[in-house]
C-alpha cells in the first residue's frame, strides 16, 4: 500500500478551517493510503514557543486528531521528536542542500523581504530553525519512502525541495531515496472565516471546535453580513454566512436555505443560531473524545509512543540505505 505522509505544526485552537481544509481531506485518504500523520513538534520549535505552551500544543493537536477519528490501530500517529533518525537523516541531506535553495525558500524570503523593506539587517530574527525549516521536513518526507504529502497551496514548494534534495542524493550516490508524488490534493481549499477572509489564527476570524458552547456561539454571532433586512431577497453565494453554512447544513436543508436567501424572508440572527446548533451536534462527539483525552494525557502519552515505535521501524530501513549509500556504514 501506498504510504501518504501529513505532518501537522503544533498550533493552537483547532478551528473549521483546519477541519474542513485539512483534516478532514488528509483522513479521508487512509481508504485508499497507509496513513502516516505526525505532530511536527520540532518545527514549531522556531518561534521559540514557551515550553509549557508548547506541550500544551502538542497534547491539543494530538487529541485532536484522535477525536476526529484518526485511527491509530491503521494509521500511525505519532510525535516528529521521538523519531530520533530525523535529525540523523536531516544533518545528511544538509550536506547535500544547496545554500542557494534555502535562499529561495519562500518563508525565510518573505521575512529577508520585510527586513529589508522596513531598513532592517536582511537576516534580521532570522534563525537557523527557520532557515533550514524545509531540510527538516525533507528529512520528514524522505524517511519513511513516502508516496503522497496532501499539502496545501502554502506548503507546495517545501514538497517540492523535499523533492530536489532526493534528487540530489540520488544524484551523487545513485539511487537511494523514493522521490515523492510531485501532485497535490486538489481538494484542500481554503475555508472562509466569520469576516469571509481565509479562516486563520493569525486574522483572528476563526470558529474553534474544541472551546466552551458560549464561546462558539459568540463567535458564530460575530459572522458578519450585510445588512439586508429579513424580508428582502438575498444573494446566498455572496454571503459569508451562508458559505459556512453550506459545510454544515444537510443538503436539502442547504438548499431550503438557500430558496429562503433569494426569496427573502430569512433572518441572519436565525440562521446564525441554526448553525450553531447544527455546529455543536456535528462535532459532539469529537468534542466528548477531545475533553476526555485532554483529561487523560497518559493515554495520548501511550497512543503516541507507540507510534513512534512503528515510525522508527518505518525508517530505519531507509537510513541504513541512506547511510551506506553516502559511506557512513559499509
Ligand atoms: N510545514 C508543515 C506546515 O507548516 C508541517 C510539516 C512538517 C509537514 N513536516 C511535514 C507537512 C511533512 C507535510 C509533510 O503545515
Amino acid at each position: 500500500m501506498k504510504i501518504s505522509l501529513t505532518g501537522i505544526k503544533p498550533t493552537g485552537n483547532i478551528h473549521i478551517g483546519n477541519y474542513f481544509g485539512a483534516i478532514k481531506p488528509a483522513l479521508a485518504l487512509t481508504s485508499k493510503y497507509f496513513g502516516v500523520y505526525f505532530v511536527a513538534d520540532l518545527h514549531a520549535l522556531n518561534s521559540n514557543p514557551s515550553p509549557l505552551e508548547l506541550q500544551q500544543l502538542i497534547y491539543e493537536v494530538a487529541a485532536s486528531w484522535i477525536a476526529f477519528g484518526l485511527d491509530t490501530e491503521k494509521a500511525i500517529f505519532f510525535r516528529q521528536s521521538d523519531i530520533h533518525e530525523i535529525p540523523e537523516l536531516t544533518t545528511i541531506l544538509s550536506a547535500v542542500t544547496p545554500k542557494g535553495l534555502m535562499n529561495r525558500a519562500h518563508a525565510y524570503k518573505a521575512m529577508v523581504d520585510k527586513n529589508i523593506e522596513t531598513g532592517r539587517d536582511p537576516d534580521d530574527g532570522v534563525n537557523m530553525g527557520l532557515f533550514t525549516y524545509p531540510i527538516l521536513m525533507a528529512a520528514d518526507i524522505l524517511l519513511y519512502d513516502s508516496d503522497f504529502v496532501p499539502v496545501g497551496p502554502d506548503q507546495r514548494q517545501h514538497v517540492e525541495i523535499a523533492r530536489d534534495i532526493a534528487e540530489n542524493i540520488n544524484r551523487i550516490y545513485g539511487k537511494t531515496l523514493k522521490l515523492p508524488e510531485g501532485n497535490f490534493a486538489k481538494d484542500l481549499k481554503d475555508i472562509p472565516g466569520i469576516d469571509g477572509r481565509k479562516m486563520s489564527k493569525s486574522y483572528g476570524n476563526t470558529l474553534p471546535i474544541f472551546c466552551t458552547e458560549k464561546e462558539l456561539r459568540k463567535q458564530v454571532m460575530r459572522i458578519v453580513t450585510d445588512s439586508t433586512p429579513p424580508e428582502d431577497p438575498k444573494n446566498p453565494d455572496s454571503d459569508n454566512l451562508f458559505q459556512i453554512f453550506k459545510l454544515f447544513g444537510s443538503s436539502e436543508r442547504v438548499e431550503e436555505v438557500r430558496q429562503l436567501y433569494l426569496k427573502g424572508g430569512l433572518a441572519y440572527g436565525t440562521l446564525k443560531q441554526e448553525l450553531f446548533e447544527t455546529m455543536l451536534v456535528t462535532f459532539k462527539p469529537a468534542r466528548e473524545r477531545f475533553n476526555y483525552l485532554m483529561e487523560n494525557k497518559p493515554e495520548i502519552d501511550l497512543l503516541l509512543a507507540q507510534g513512534a515505535e512503528k515510525a522508527r521501524e518505518l525508517g530505519r530501513p531507509v537510513l541504513a540505505r541512506v547511510r551506506k549509500a553516502v559511506g557512513l556504514d559499509r
